[in-house]
């Protein structure tokens, strides 16, 4: 007998049907609540709200554990690459060699974009972050692929807006780069794969010769594994919402690019490095920040700490630092501010203050360290966690379609005015 809740209301008893997921995730299932009893739920920042069931990611964040497809993070970390990773999320299911070698293929096909992108990217005032950048030459594909306006099309003509997606947005990433230095752009270069070919978009000058040092490449794959998906969070609730509406794939992912921007989401990698460096300039004085970010009358919040479901560790942290040290020792590279990230982040988990409220490092607070030592400008951080992040956004979108989900339209509860008559301007 499947299981009910019993919601009481002014006397009334409601039976609510309970869902559970495939790791006994438990959840009530009020949709239909308000035919039945008029009664909406309140739940703002949907901090308790179960909006989709989906099979792509398990978290659980009491225990510190993501799965991408049954698959540990951990697992895949150590020995599978971004590519395969990203056809896992998307496709379900590990490639064999041949399905690998064809997906890794039509990708390659597709890298180059249409000359008239860079008529766009021309219309960027040098001074524009490479996120909007970036969010609006996806979405400009929507019109050099009128197609993909279809929400219905074949799934032949879902394959290639995948495809095009992945390929072309290291393209426009580093296109993007390239834009706010005021560089001309260079194009993908298809005999190397898809980290050492977005590097030298990145950083070949004219007539330079370039390679990408290995190194840099392989942590660099590394890193976009680790941020490849993460359920429903900020951006990825965003594609879709957006794709609810059977908008096309590339404005869906153009919003999502726009939810990660911000601070409180794929910006805080920026955010730590700042951060930091202030922390040094300012001599070193660690206990003066962490006063600063328990001090509720100050905004200031220790950036890369606390995470909305991780409340033990964030597993992508602890696989991060150990590679922030990793890839810092194989560059050579000695970089003051992981000495204090990692002091601040011992004072931090002494702190009753950050015990209690259950705040540990996330993924991105040793994600810049590493982006830093790579030679990835600090503006490139949130750019680097959507290239990153593009895998999932796209799985998750292909299943909202494929499970034919309704259009996303939460509810609220009003509190404002009641109706009340018109005031003459001569009156007020
Ligand atoms: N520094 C200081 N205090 C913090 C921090 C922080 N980084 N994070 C949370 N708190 C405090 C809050 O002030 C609040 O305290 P209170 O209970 O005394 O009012 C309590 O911890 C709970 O915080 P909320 O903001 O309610 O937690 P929420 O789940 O809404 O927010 C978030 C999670 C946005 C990640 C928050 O921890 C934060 O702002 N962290 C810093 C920004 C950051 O690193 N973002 C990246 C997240 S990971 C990602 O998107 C990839």
């Amino acid at each position: 007998m499947s299981k009910t809740a019993e919601l009481s209301i002014d006397g009334k008893t409601y039976s609510l049907p309970i869902y559970t997921g495939s790791e006994n995730e438990v959840a009530i299932d009020i949709s239909k609540l308000r035919d039945q009893s008029g009664v909406v739920t309140l739940d703002p920042g949907y901090k308790n709200t179960g909006a989709t069931t989906s099979a792509i990611t398990y978290l659980d964040g009491d225990n510190g554990i993501l799965r991408y497809r049954g698959y540990s993070i951990e697992e895949l970390a150590e020995k599978s690459t971004f590519i395969e990773v990203a056809y896992l999320l998307i496709f379900g299911e590990l490639p064999g060699k041949d399905q690998l070698q064809r997906f890794r293929d039509d990708i390659k096909t597709h890298t180059l974009v249409h000359e008239d992108v860079k008529k766009i990217l021309d219309g960027f005032p040098s001074t524009a972050h490479p996120m909007g950048v970036l969010a609006s030459l996806f979405c400009s594909q929507t019109a050099f692929y009128p197609e993909s306006l279809d929400p219905n099309r074949a799934s032949e003509g879902v394959y290639m807006s995948i495809i095009r997606s992945m390929a072309k947005m290291p393209t426009f990433a580093a296109w993007a780069y390239k834009n706010a230095l005021g560089h001309p752009v260079n194009y993908p270069d298809n005999q190397l794969e898809y980290c050492a070919r977005f590097l030298k978009m990145m950083f070949a000058l004219p007539a330079e010769p370039y390679a990408a040092d290995p190194v840099i490449s392989d942590a660099m794959d590394k890193l976009l594994i680790l941020h490849a998906d993460h359920e429903q969070n900020c951006s990825t609730s965003t594609v879709r919402m957006v794709g609810s509406s059977q908008a096309s794939i590339y404005s869906s992912i153009s919003a999502g690019i726009n939810a990660l921007w911000g601070p409180l989401h794929g910006g805080a990698n920026q955010e730590v490095i700042i951060m930091l460096e202030n922390i040094v300039k300012d001599g070193g004085n660690i206990d003066k920040w962490i006063a600063k970010a328990k001090d509720k009358n100050d905004p200031f919040r220790l950036m890369g700490f606390g995470h909305r479901v991780y409340k033990n560790f964030d597993p992508r942290a602890k696989i991060i630092k150990k590679a922030a040290d990793d890839v810092l020792a194989k560059l050579g590279v000695k970089d003051p501010i992981l000495d204090v990230a990692k002091k601040l982040e011992d004072i931090a988990l002494r702190d009753s203050y950050f015990i209690e409220r259950k705040l540990y490092p996330n993924v991105d607070f040793y994600s810049g360290i590493i982006y830093r030592a790579l030679g990835i400008p600090v503006e490139m951080f949130t750019v680097m966690f959507a290239i990153g992040r593009l895998p999932g956004w796209i799985a998750q979108w292909k299943e909202m379609r494929e499970n034919k989900e309704p259009i996303g339209r939460p509810r609220q509860i009003y509190t404002g005015q009641k109706e009340r008559k018109y005031i003459d301007i001569s009156k007020r």
